[in-house]
């Protein structure tokens, strides 16, 4: 007792130092706002990119390395008193450049305190990708195919880590949208298609980056892009979606409640359009929604010129005025202009809109105070210095391995006939296709420079799918020819025949043919492509082989599910390896030669035809036709599949208790076998479905997920806790209810039902 009561006490000190530290900060915020003229506050709301204040030769370029012109950087900060700077200049920077930049835009403030200094914001969206020898990790969608929350949170804290090592204290991540648009240029930034494995791997990273506080080694997050922009019904980038109520509520709006809930800081608007309304002047959803009703406290950013576009893109507004003060009072905080001489212009704009009363006061201070609450909390008021030394771990040996063991548990074994693999040695492989010979393959845009397309900032040392190969297999075991290249075809991604005739005598001298496949780095508009089929001359080189009689491994290096059915049925093996990062290839020679086992599990529902794309979660009149011997629901793979070297053995799925009442929770167990010989981690899913509703029900849907570690022969038991608010849906009131009747469990091949009543 007397301990309980010790505890006590200095958990009410905790929580009290805890509340007098929001207090303080909140009168801080209330201190300043007082102290700050107008022009220092618009100016707080405006972040411009480095770029505008960078040092340049006669011809325009940035010099290398990269240096801040004073004159520049004065007229943005005292002039202007912009309170963001975000991005690299064309490309990635050395840690000591960084360091450099990052002094000579904080050194304003250091030198006069009453400033306030500007929150740097970057793109470090799979490890600091900015950052020359940054640890770069698997994509978010091959994150999401890890199904593992620790390594999620993990990659998180190392990204964070290393994004403060290199001085920047804001990351515009993680991705939120749902991707349920194969087409989408941007799928690979996503968690794939279920807004419950969004939502709990996105939380993740969020905590990830935060930390328990936000301390030198974390960052603040920033939730993207807020909501609806993967929607997209063409597939283009930043073009309309359609979302009606109940599946924005449903699908769409959960994986950023989650990410609110778990403290995000920041949040960056959606650039397309919902329902006619673009993003950015959509008051429901960021000032009702996003900031009233969930109560979110940090401030929203806009995307890349979005107010702007407002104007001349979405055509909502005649003027730049109309637009920044539509977008303003709609609820965005700050906006990305982001460049010179349109950024004075804005400041200029919202200057006199306050003056002239289109922006009230209260509005403009509640943008300004939202901005300051994230500054404080990043500890820009505290210390602006930050040393090199802080952060010896840069770039260290457990990060690097860290990266692997994510791109090791995301990797997805599709086919694997006849055991083909492990691939045992002696074999004489032909490691061909456009992607087996370049790391820009294995980590796609956002990497070194926008595109990911510059090879000069390579990571030194890590190994393309080839080099991995040669190193694990013998070179003297290893063929190569490339046989297709793909190239920028007046924007849009094509592939062409390099070679050809080498191709097809090395295929002749090979026992295997390790044909890697895939897409050329690409994101936002220069990713657009106008068919998911994957190209027909990388296809070829599949079917060159067959003819050949020869077994082929397909290793594909994509960041959408490209469209490959007329080459998996005489293909040997089939692996996802989505864009896994610096040390994917490491990681896939583990995998193919047996040294580690698969686990990675599609985040998404591979499509097998480009006229069917329909999600795992479908409502049962999707399958209806199936009996007819039509194929309404007919994917290549279905979400959350994935094979390994190991059988695995389901049984005994057992619910608590037949009934379920209002206040109860129910418990599912199930007894999971590895009759393999080796030790395989298991992504053990449960899916329940309402048998009836009154708005019809999804035939199955996510509610839990648990990846363990099973040695061979032997058992587990797995255990989820359902509670009642996971069984509901919106209703045709729009409000999430749950109704009486009966529910299914599945997991694995087993079903068993429990019923719901009030
Ligand atoms: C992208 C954002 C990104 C921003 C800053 C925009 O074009 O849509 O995701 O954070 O640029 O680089």
């Amino acid at each position: 007792m007397k301990y309980l009561f010790i505890g006590i006490f200095f958990l009410s000190l905790l929580v009290f130092s805890c509340a007098d530290l929001k207090e303080t900060n909140e009168t801080r915020i209330d201190n300043l706002l007082n102290k700050m003229s107008l022009e220092e506050k618009v100016g707080q709301t405006c972040q411009i990119t480095l770029d505008v204040i960078l040092d340049r030769d006669e011809k325009g370029n940035a010099l290398v390395p990269a240096s801040v012109n004073e004159k520049l950087l004065n007229e943005a900060i005292d002039t202007y008193k912009i309170g963001s700077i975000l991005n690299v200049g064309s490309h990635t920077l050395s840690l000591v450049e960084w360091n450099g930049v990052i002094e000579s835009v904080n050194k304003p403030y250091i030198s006069n305190t009453s400033k306030i200094p500007v929150i740097y914001g970057v793109d470090a969206i799979h490890g600091m990708n900015y950052t020359i020898d940054g640890t770069l990790f698997p994509q978010e969608i091959g994150l999401a195919a890890t199904w593992n929350l620790d390594l999620a949170k993990r990659f998180a804290e190392i990204t964070a880590y290393e994004t403060r090592a290199s001085g920047i204290r804001w990351n515009f991540s993680p991705v939120l949208d749902l991707g349920r648009q194969p087409l989408w240029s941007r799928n690979f930034e996503t968690l794939g298609e279920d807004p419950y494995l969004a939502s709990e791997m996105g939380a993740a990273i969020v905590k990830g980056y935060q930390g328990e506080k936000l301390d030198k080694f974390h960052v603040a997050a920033c939730m993207k892009h807020f909501v609806g922009y993967s929607a997209t019904s063409s597939g283009r980038d930043r073009t309309p979606a359609w979302i009606p109520e109940k599946y924005m509520k449903e699908l769409y709006l959960p994986s950023f409640k989650k990410a609110v809930d778990a403290g995000a800081l920041t949040v960056m608007v959606n650039s397309g359009v919902v329902n006619g309304i673009p993003g950015h002047i959509n008051y429901h959803l960021l000032t009702e929604t996003l900031k009233e009703e969930w109560g979110f406290k940090g401030f929203a950013v806009s995307d890349w010129e979005d107010f702007i576009m407002l104007s001349t893109v979405h055509h909502t507004s005649e003027t730049l005025e109309d637009a920044y003060i539509k977008a303003f009072n709609a609820g965005l905080d700050m906006s990305m202009v982001p460049l010179s001489p349109q950024y004075q212009e804005y400041c200029k704009i919202i200057i006199d809109a306050v003056k002239s009363g289109k922006i009230s006061q209260k509005r403009l201070n509640d943008a300004v105070s939202r901005i300051l609450r994230v500054k404080l909390e990043i500890g820009l008021f505290d210390d602006l210095n930050y040393k090199m030394e802080d952060y010896n771990d840069f770039g260290s040996e457990e990060f690097r391995l860290s990266a692997m063991n994510t791109a090791l548990e995301s990797i997805t074994l599709l086919k694997n006939s006849n055991n083909i693999l492990p691939l045992s040695k002696g074999n004489k492989i032909l490691i061909a296709g456009p992607t087996a010979d370049n790391l820009i393959y294995l980590n796609g845009a956002w990497t070194h420079t926008w595109q990911g397309m510059d090879t000069t900032f390579n990571t030194k040392g890590c190994k393309t799918v080839r080099e991995a190969f040669e190193s694990k297999f013998g070179k003297e075991n290893c063929l190569f020819s490339k046989g297709v290249e793909l190239y920028n075809d007046k924007n849009f991604e094509n592939s062409r025949f390099v070679q050809i005739e080498d191709y097809k005598q090395k295929v002749d001298l090979a026992d295997v043919v390790v044909l890697c496949l895939g897409e050329m780095p690409s994101t936002e508009k220069p990713g657009d492509i106008r068919s998911l089929n994957l190209d027909a001359e990388q296809r070829e080189l599949a079917k060159i082989a067959y003819q050949k009689n020869k077994k082929v491994i397909l290793v594909l290096l994509e960041g959408r599910p490209r469209i490959i059915n007329d080459i998996v049925n005489e293909a040997s093996a089939i692996i996802q390896c989505y864009l896994p990062g610096d040390y994917g290839a490491d990681a896939l020679v583990k995998l193919i030669s047996g040294e580690a086992n698969f686990s990675g599990k599609l985040p998404y529902t591979y499509p097998k035809y480009d006229g069917i794309i329909e999600f795992y979660d479908h409502p049962r009149s999707v399958d209806r036709d199936k009996s007819g011997g039509f194929d309404a629901f007919d994917p290549q793979w279905e979400f959350g599949f994935g094979l390994s070297y190991c059988q695995l053995k389901y049984s005994e799925l057992k619910i608590s208790s037949p009934i379920m009442n209002a206040n109860d929770s129910i418990v599912i167990t199930v007894k999971v076998k590895n009759e393999g010989n080796m030790a395989v981690k298991e992504v053990v899913q449960l899916y329940i479905s309402d048998d009836y509703a009154s708005v019809i029900p999804e035939g199955k849907k996510l509610k839990r997920f648990q990846k363990i570690q099973i040695e061979s022969k032997s058992e587990k038991t797995v255990t989820f806790t359902i509670f009642k608010e996971d069984l509901k849906f919106i209703n045709l009131d729009g409000e999430f209810v749950i109704e009486e009747g009966d529910f299914s469990c599945r997991i694995g091949n087993l079903m068993s039902k429990f019923k719901y009543k009030f």
